[in-house]
């Protein structure tokens, strides 16, 4: 068997299923690529919401979706210190930070990019921001649009991870466009009170 044969498949997990985890959920039902699912609430509370957005949505708990080797967090910024606790130690995982750090000022995130400031949360795991930027109507419907595919702004200090979640990106139909380091390119897609929406909710669609 080859190295490659032998590789176990690479497992995800979104953790909130609110409007962003649902949308997300979504993008992978319509590429048939399973996915875990995880909130504060029983499994068995939201099987049927999960069951209505198609195949492949496994409903689960925490601890058990943190058994993944990527999590997307979908939850409220104010939420993440909770989750970060479902693990000691985050080695080996890569975390896709999608939240936006709404009404959060700077000396609370301690002058850092908010992505910094929840990375440091996930001790030992790879985090990489995305996929936040945008809404979750628009992040619902198949990026496949007008004869182009909807771009995804990722940024990460780690090159591998960066590079791990472009290529989950890909196959799940967008156009992940990497904008570098998280005080750089993190920043940028970093959410900035209430204008910042309007500048960045757009429409932004990359033609091959
Ligand atoms: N909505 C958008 O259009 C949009 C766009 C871009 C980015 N975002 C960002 O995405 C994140 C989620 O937004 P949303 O609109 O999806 O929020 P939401 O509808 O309020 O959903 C939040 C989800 O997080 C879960 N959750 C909360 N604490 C948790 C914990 N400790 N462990 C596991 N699950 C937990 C909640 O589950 P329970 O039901 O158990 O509480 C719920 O399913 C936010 O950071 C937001 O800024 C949102």
């Amino acid at each position: 068997m080859s190295r490659s044969e032998n590789k176990i498949a690479t497992s995800y997990a979104i953790i909130g299923f609110g409007h962003i985890g649902k949308a997300l959920a979504n993008a992978f039902v319509r590429k048939g690529i399973e996915v875990s699912v995880a909130t504060t609430r029983d499994p068995e509370s939201f099987k049927s919401e999960a069951a209505a957005i198609g195949l492949g949505i496994i409903p689960t708990t925490l601890a058990e979706a943190v058994k993944a080797d990527v999590i997307f967090l979908a939850v409220r910024f104010e939420s993440h210190p909770d989750v970060a606790k479902a693990l000691p130690d985050w080695q080996g995982k890569t975390i896709v930070d999608v939240t936006n750090a709404y009404g959060v000022s700077s000396e609370k995130l301690g002058g850092l990019p908010s992505a910094k400031f929840v990375a440091q949360a996930f001790t030992g795991g790879k985090l990489v921001k995305g996929f936040n930027h945008l809404i979750a109507a628009i992040l619902d419907q198949d990026p496949a649009v007008h004869g182009g595919r909807r771009v995804l702004f990722l940024a990460s200090d780690d090159d591998g991870a960066l590079a791990e979640i472009a290529g989950i990106a890909e196959n799940l139909g967008f156009a992940p466009i990497k904008l570098g380091g998280l005080s750089e390119g993190g920043l940028l897609v970093q959410a900035h009170g209430n204008t910042w929406g309007k500048l960045i909710f757009q429409d932004l669609i990359k033609f091959d």
